[in-house]
């Protein structure tokens, strides 16, 4: 699983930009899928099983990153806007990666003045690009990711885009796990565009018009030193939401989702996001209705370049996800 982990961590996807991230997964997923497509948007949609309740099971392929707006004249210097949340505090000294793989380091003016006492706003900052042969070649339009490669420390698994990446290893997983028994007719979305505003799942939702629906996600985590009142711990295991600024789960998917850790002997732990939402949150309000809810996986530092997961948190939720697939849906 390691190296699932670390092709798809380091793989290149800004949200709009998922087809290698997408092409990686087909080659996994190929062999456990009774069929697969990519929808208009460029959502993966596979299908595992038929009959039964249908279960959408989404997690995103994108992350976040930046979209050239401007090249200044003759410099190697880029200006940029962001492609979702990036947040200013983490971006001077951190490193872009175009697709034609060229590296570019974030920077801002002045960093040892007032840049640093206040962050500045985001158009302040610039890509350096700079060969020292004057050859800049990155066209406004190009996006790019945030770079660093998979660390491991321990039991702890650091990355950039673990947010979510990971997400996508627990469906693969969770889908080699099952080898195509499943009582429920499952459909693994592997979604576009969730960084930019849950776009890729609203209509892949509509599209599948499931029974059911299961984001797969990062939620942030309360174990820091002085960090915010939060229970989500890393290592206390699959994280099952119970509520996000998006999404209250109904308590049956809950209760669906706790019953299934019991029975497994699955370590979890209820999760109360007070800021930020996945997937989930469209799936609920497609067509009539979905109840929905989320398997989240603890994840510190989310999107910063060093977005730490514990491999064992990523083991209690492929264990779940396999678990509630393998038995008929109750909700
Ligand atoms: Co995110
Ligand atoms: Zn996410």
């Amino acid at each position: 699983m390691k190296d699932l982990i670390k092709k798809l961590v380091e793989a290149w996807g800004p949200s709009g930009y998922e087809y290698h991230v997408r092409a990686l997964i087909e080659e996994e997923v190929a062999e456990l899928v009774d069929e697969m497509h990519v929808d208009p948007l460029g959502n993966l949609i596979c299908r595992v099983g038929s009959g039964g309740l249908k279960v959408m099971i989404s997690a995103h392929m994108d992350e976040i990153g930046v979209m050239t707006t401007f090249v200044e004249p003759e410099s190697g210097f880029l200006r940029f806007t962001s492609i979702g949340g990036l947040l200013n505090t983490t971006l001077a000294g951190n490193r872009v990666h175009f697709e034609d793989g060229t590296i570019g380091v974030l920077a801002v003016p002045d960093q040892f003045g007032a840049a640093r006492t206040s962050v500045p706003d985001l158009d302040a900052f610039y890509i350096d690009i700079s060969t020292g042969d004057g050859d800049a070649t990155i066209e406004p339009g190009s996006p790019a990711g945030l770079w660093r490669e998979l660390e491991e420390r321990g039991t702890r698994l650091i990355a950039k885009s673990m947010d979510d990446r990971i997400g996508c290893v627990v469906a693969i997983e969770a889908m080699r796990r099952l080898n195509k028994q499943t009582p429920n007719e499952c459909y693994f979305v592997f979604s576009v565009q969730e960084e930019v505003g849950l776009r890729g799942a609203r209509p892949a939702a509509y599209g599948i018009n499931p029974d059911v629906g299961i984001a797969l996600d990062v939620t942030g985590t309360g174990d820091e030193i002085k960090s915010r009142k939060m229970a989500v711990r890393l290592g206390g295991g699959a994280a099952i939401k119970v509520h996000d600024s998006g999404l209250v789960v109904p308590p049956a998917v809950r209760d669906w989702m706790i019953s299934r850790a019991q029975a497994d002997g699955i370590a979890y732990q209820l999760e109360l996001l007070t800021g930020g939402t996945t997937d989930a949150a469209v799936i609920q309000i497609a067509r009539a209705g979905v109840p929905s809810g989320c398997i989240s996986i603890p994840c510190r530092y989310v999107h910063t370049t060093s977005e730490t997961v514990d491999s064992r948190d990523v083991q209690a939720c492929i264990d779940l996800l396999a678990g509630l697939l393998r038995n008929p849906a109750t909700v």
